[in-house]
């Protein structure tokens, strides 16, 4: 495979205008339509921790014959856990013999020769390989966003898409949002012109921050000194080439959600960040605030801000302002000439939505495989802001995703070498805007 694919101007420019469209048909079609044979769908879930372990859940709660046949995760004890809760939750749905449970960095090859229809739900950085591979192997797909950590994995993820498509694979990528029937309707309307023409956005992922695994938890779990690719995959959230920083791992939602709203891609990202707070043994080497103006090809621009710093402002949510109103988009809301509020029923936990949608697309063969794209379109915008609040440069969207850097190991394997490497110190070496070329 080679990821080193140029990117045309077709794929940088691509509308994502018929995506929500796509999905609501797929919703609609009526169940228990199902191919001809056995229509028993086997399934296998790929990294088996909090996320992945729901949307196995969420899997098998869809309608029609279905089983989990195979697990694949690099730590036993994470595939040992999820299978006991999957198994006391499904258990007539689960059957995962003990052959069919793997283990370590390989795993994901066989769990997904054994099924139908693939999750595939482990940190970001492996995500361009198992999707590459489930493609190949002609499996329908649930992946997790995001769906890279860097340019190399982005443009990976697009031609393994394009393959897909030719293949009839069903794609879906979580993004949940596009599920949410509130999202749907606020957006349908932003579609419609109901506050005119869109001339600014801001998006907001600010919180106190997520999960830290130190290091010597992992060590009194193993009785040992970890390596240390055991400890960063223990740790993975704190590491580039395993999360690509926190703006690809949360923030990716919101900027995914002003790609929505405008049916493109920005164009340009000027960017600043650091860790002002973030300065813990175990905090590997990510920020901990980013902020970052993007430019979209009509000149409009989305102010973008993450932050994982306890005790300050808190917001998760999208603005839009058009010429004729301005729209709360998280907030399903409307002011202006059309004012307008979201009211009744939001329909279902958009988690077991995607999943219903999914699984109904791939019953009844409709198209579904879009979603791939603009997941792949949406993680590349917050890596590029990354790019930019790393290097301290104005970033163009090409320079982003022709980006040569790649920062997946080359050799994958417990005692091999980790793309970044601890000081005597145990601290890792962090971004200086001015001085990093760039991830
Ligand atoms: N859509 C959403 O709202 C949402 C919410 C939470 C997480 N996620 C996404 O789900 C993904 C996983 O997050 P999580 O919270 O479940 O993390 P987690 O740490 O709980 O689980 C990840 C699992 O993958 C396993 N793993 C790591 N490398 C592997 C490999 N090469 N092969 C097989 N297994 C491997 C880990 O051991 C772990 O069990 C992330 O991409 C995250 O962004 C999405």
């Amino acid at each position: 495979m080679n990821t080193r694919l140029s990117t045309s101007p077709e794929l940088t420019r691509r509308s994502f205008l018929k995506t929500t469209t796509t999905l609501a048909a797929a919703a609609s079609l009526a169940p228990g339509v199902f191919a001809a044979g056995d229509d028993t769908l086997k399934v296998a879930l790929i990294g088996c921790g909090g996320r992945g372990s729901g949307a196995a859940d969420q899997a098998l709660s869809t309608t029609g014959p279905l089983k989990l046949v195979a697990m694949a995760d690099a730590f036993k004890d994470r595939l040992d856990g999820s299978y006991n809760n999957l198994k006391a939750a499904h258990a007539d749905r689960v059957d995962v013999a003990e052959e069919n449970k793997f283990i370590g960095f390989d795993a994901y090859r066989h769990a997904i020769a054994m099924a139908d229809v693939v999750i595939l739900a482990t940190p970001p950085g492996f995500r361009p390989s198992h999707f590459e591979e489930a493609v190949r192997q002609g499996k329908h797909i649930f992946m997790e966003k995001p769906v890279a950590v860097d340019g190399p994995g982005v443009r990976k993820v697009l031609a393994a898409a394009e393959e897909a498509k030719k293949k009839n694979l069903k794609v879906a990528v979580g993004l949940q949002r596009h599920h949410q029937k509130p999202y749907l309707e606020t957006i349908k309307r932003l579609h419609d012109g109901d506050i005119g023409d869109i001339v600014a956005m801001r998006a907001y992922w600010n919180g106190d921050g997520v999960w830290v695994r130190p290091r010597k938890d992992l060590e009194q779990k193993l009785g040992r000194t970890p390596t240390e690719m055991e400890y960063q995959m223990y740790n993975w959230y704190y590491f580039v080439w395993l999360c690509g920083d926190h703006i690809n791992e949360q923030h990716i939602h919101n900027l995914d959600v002003i790609n929505w709203v405008k049916q493109d891609h920005p164009k340009l990202a000027r960017g600043m960040g650091g860790r002002q707070v973030r300065k813990g043994i175990d905090n590997g080497e990510i920020f901990d605030h980013h902020f970052v103006e993007f430019e979209y090809p009509d000149g409009t621009r989305l102010s973008s801000q993450c932050r994982h710093i306890p005790g300050c402002w808190d917001s998760v949510s999208e603005h839009v302002q058009g010429t004729k109103g301005l729209c709360d988009v998280s907030g399903y809301n409307i002011t202006g000439e059309k004012a307008w509020h979201f009211t009744g029923d939001e329909g279902k936990d958009p988690y077991q939505q995607e999943h219903d949608d999914l699984f109904a697309a791939i019953r009844n063969d409709t198209p579904y495989a879009e979603t791939a794209e603009y997941g792949a379109y949406s993680t590349m915008t917050a890596i590029m802001g990354r790019m930019a609040t790393y290097c301290g440069k104005e970033l163009t969207w090409d320079d982003a995703i022709n980006s040569q850097i790649d920062t997946f190991p080359k050799v994958l394997g417990w005692d091999a070498k980790t793309p970044t490497e601890p000081d005597a110190n145990g601290r890792y070496a962090i971004a200086i805007p001015g001085k990093t070329k760039s991830f």
